[in-house]
């Protein structure tokens, strides 16, 4: 592979716009819809404690990897993954991990997009007036009443699934790249803005207390898991999409530096909807652990009472929608170029036919929320199904498999003139964590989870 090559779909037109996309990869609904939830279900400050770790140890070198796999690559996953193979003339089966990497992805985006459309149905909710003065029991009941329609849940999923592929079909990086730039820094200042407003609720401190104070008995191996898991969803490692990103990554473009100001972003991120979170949990008597819809339960009370709170509603679910399509676009994009790049597809038939799929899969979230809520396979129903599989066990054995790769299967040369490093001794952290650390903790986690240890 020679170092001048580009990926046949383009490049980022610049830095900035690579950053841009990354964050908008990572920022999305893991960090705003799933990080509170999960902590509020997992104890709190001893989860977010072991989820930093995570990021920070795990995470953050297997995004090097992927990014550098993907740039030295220049396809798909699949095709990536084929070409590295022969460059490290390594067993051919590596390919598997690109094809794990696109079903990952699909099977995401399809319960993602139902939780996307119960973004942009409140952004309607807001905007009519639905939250106002309303009290903690008339929000949970107009969530209740929601989900438990299944016509409404498809007309959102169906709204959701559209916008996404009319995005992707315009490749990502025309579509995307200028909705961004303004809407990224507005989400943030939003995020702080709302933090102040849980300074001023009576629960504020009984709410960081939960998210900062680590109760390490409330911790369970499944837990951890559930920590590792999520590391990799909200970073959007561990499925090919940093990979296909980091195909359209110019050459002269730090890898390392991107990839800290990515993580960076989307950890305050997470943590700023904990804080904002968890303080109107408080004060209003709800209870942290009652899942998936919490923050449809919770916020909508802070903007039916605060000052502004009308247009704040409107905008805050606005935004959620744009931080959820920047990441969608990144779950069907691996798929649409494996389209493209081996199938002969035009990008106009690969986004119809791989949108139609994972459109219908979705379908199966949606019965799960009413008609087949008492469906349950290994406990758990079909949505919860498709959050663990993928989060919990596709994501991470990935991600596994990419540190694997990187630091044991390339040729060593190639990944230190990938990352470009600004002297050997980081590099060689670099390559500890990855052919060491990495590995040995997600290995860890599992052989816990099955009860080994
Ligand atoms: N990181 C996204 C989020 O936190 O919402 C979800 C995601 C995007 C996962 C892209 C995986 C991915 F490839």
């Amino acid at each position: 592979m020679s170092d001048t090559k580009k990926s046949p779909q383009g490049e980022w037109s610049s830095h900035f716009a690579f950053i841009l996309a990354a964050t908008g990869s990572a920022v999305g609904l893991g960090n705003i819809w799933k990080f509170p939830y999960i902590t509020g279900e997992n104890g709190g400050g001893a989860f977010v404690l072991v989820y930093l770790l995570c990021v920070a140890l795990v995470g953050l070198p297997i995004m090097m990897a992927e990014t550098l796999m993907g740039r030295r690559g220049r396809h798909n996953p699949v095709t990536t993954m084929e070409a590295l193979t022969a460059e490290a003339k390594a067993d051919e089966h590596w390919h598997y991990l690109g094809w794990m990497g696109i079903i990952a992805g699909m099977l995401i985006l399809s319960y993602y997009s139902v939780i996307a459309g119960w973004a942009t149905a409140y952004v309607f909710k807001a905007f009519s007036g639905s939250f106002f003065d309303a009290d903690a029991h008339a929000i949970k009941q107009l969530f209740a009443d929601f989900i438990a329609s299944p016509i409404q849940l498809i007309f959102w999923h169906t709204a959701f699934m559209l916008a996404t592929m009319s995005i992707v079909k315009r490749g990502i990086s025309h579509g995307l790249e200028k909705s961004l730039r303004f809407l990224m820094p507005c989400l943030f200042v939003l995020l702080i803005l709302l933090v102040g407003y849980a300074m001023t609720t009576p629960g504020y401190f009984q709410g960081l207390h939960f998210l900062f104070n680590a109760d390490f008995s409330k911790l369970s191996g499944n837990s951890i898991l559930t920590a590792l898991g999520q590391a990799f969803f909200s970073l959007g490692i561990g499925m090919g999409a940093v990979m296909v990103y980091g195909a359209y990554l110019p050459k002269k473009i730090s890898i390392t530096e991107t990839v800290v100001i990515v993580s960076i972003a989307d950890t305050v991120v997470a943590l700023l909807a904990g804080i904002i979170i968890f303080p109107i949990v408080f004060t209003n008597g709800l209870e942290p652990n009652s899942g998936p819809g919490l923050i449809f339960e919770t916020l909508p009370i802070a903007f039916g009472s605060m000052i502004g709170g009308w247009l704040f509603g409107i905008l805050f679910f606005v935004m959620l929608v744009v931080a959820a399509l920047s990441s969608s676009v990144a779950l069907i994009e691996p798929t649409v170029t494996w389209l493209i790049e081996t199938r002969g597809f035009s990008r106009e038939k690969a986004c119809l036919w791989s949108g139609l799929v994972t459109w219908l899969v979705g379908f199966a979230s949606i019965f799960s929320f009413n008609s087949w809520s008492e469906f349950k396979v290994f406990g758990l129903t079909l949505f919860e199904l498709l959050d663990y599989a993928t989060a919990n066990l596709m994501l991470p054995i990935g991600g596994f498999a990419i540190a694997i790769f990187a630091g044991w299967v390339m040729v060593r040369d190639h990944s230190e003139q990938e990352l470009d490093l600004p002297n050997p001794q980081s590099y060689q952290i670099w390559e500890l964590l990855i052919k060491y650390l990495a590995p040995a903790a997600v290995f860890f986690v599992f052989l816990d989870v099955v009860g080994v240890l």
